[in-house]
């Protein structure tokens, strides 16, 4: 290389250093990380609510914010992830509605109660209305803010005996979540309630330190559990939903454009999991059916009927629990929509 060229090299660096401040942005901030901990299958109506938040959050805060999901308890089980959530450890989580008893929150448990939403359309009407609000703001004493109510859908109930009247459920160690409303549905019918984590039911059932259980038709297949099941009737009779939530520190000491944004984000995601959330059981329940694994029973109105009757005393049994007042301000959203 001659003189002339090296010259013109190194004045070309100089050239393109001085341009560089101008091209390039100043060096980024860490992204702030969100830990989105859940404990059911990603292909479920809230795994895939936690997989449509991050695509929406990472795509509209161009790398400031940062959202990893850890489905299946792979980080924390039930109830140590409610824990996580108060320390700091995990900045969101969706608990099922019925989870919040433990925190003292015992009026989340109302959602528990059997037969009390006719329909998807009251329980609208319940989460997106002065119950849901009422609810959200009991959370903040725990140190949480709520964001949003997620779907789910309705309960079914297995063992392995087929289940179609509630006298087949006597003496039946049933696995449940951990709420008294729940306890008290399953004593209704004189079926043994036991309480366990999710993420051990799987086990519990195989192994028959259960012999049945209860819960939505996504949940039930995408964690196998027709596998040693063989009878699930689809008895509707109890609704499973989520609270989304976070640490009140964190949300709070967000940067305020930030946090409209993951406001926006959690309201479009709110709704896209309410769509679709029917629809994912619905193709759940066909899957379970393809399977031929398991007896699928579905129960006629007067039987449907006649367990509604056995557990409806676990309303007023529960009501100095979960608060009269909720259960009446329920019942005043079924009314509205015609419901006696
Ligand atoms: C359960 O523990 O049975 C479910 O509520 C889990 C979930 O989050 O759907």
């Amino acid at each position: 290389m001659n003189i002339h060229s090296r010259f013109r090299r190194i004045a070309l660096g100089a050239a393109l250093a001085a341009l560089l401040p101008l091209a390039t942005p100043a060096v980024a901030a860490d992204p702030i990380i969100i830990k989105f901990s859940h404990v059911v299958a990603a292909d479920t109506p809230k795994g895939k609510g936690a997989d449509h938040f991050k695509q929406l959050v990472e795509e509209r805060t161009q790398g400031r914010v940062k959202v990893e999901v850890y489905p299946n308890s792979t980080l924390y089980k039930d109830k140590e992830e409610l824990e996580a959530l108060q320390l700091g450890s995990v900045q969101m989580l969706a608990p099922s509605l019925s989870k919040f008893g433990p925190l003292g929150l015992k009026e989340f448990e109302a959602f528990d109660l059997p037969f009390i939403f006719p329909d998807r359309n009251v329980l609208a009407r319940v989460t997106e209305g002065p119950v849901g609000a009422g609810l959200f703001r009991k959370l903040e004493s725990r140190g949480i803010v709520g964001l949003g109510y997620w779907d789910n859908g309705f309960k079914s109930m297995s063992a392995n005996k087929p289940l179609r009247k509630t006298e087949d459920l006597k003496g039946l160690k049933m696995r449940i979540q951990s709420s008294k409303v729940l306890e008290g549905q399953m004593r209704a019918v004189g079926a043994i309630p036991q309480v366990m984590a999710f993420s051990e039911v799987y086990q519990a059932l195989q192994t028959g330190v259960v012999d049945g259980t209860e819960n939505t038709i996504s949940n039930y297949y995408t964690q196998k559990a027709h596998e040693v099941q063989k009878h699930l009737t689809v008895s509707d009779h109890g609704y499973i939903g989520y609270a989304v939530i976070t640490n009140k520190k964190f949300w709070e000491g967000l940067p305020p454009d930030l946090r409209a944004t993951l406001e926006k984000a959690m309201q479009e995601t709110t709704r896209y999991v309410n769509v679709i959330a029917k629809q994912e059981n619905d193709d759940a329940l066909a899957k379970i059916r393809a399977a031929g694994k398991t007896e699928i029973i579905t129960l006629s109105a007067a039987e449907r009927d006649a367990w509604r009757k056995a557990m409806l005393p676990v309303h007023k049994e529960m009501a100095s629990r979960v608060g009269a007042e909720t259960i009446a301000a329920i019942a005043k959203e079924a009314a509205a929509l015609g419901y006696k």
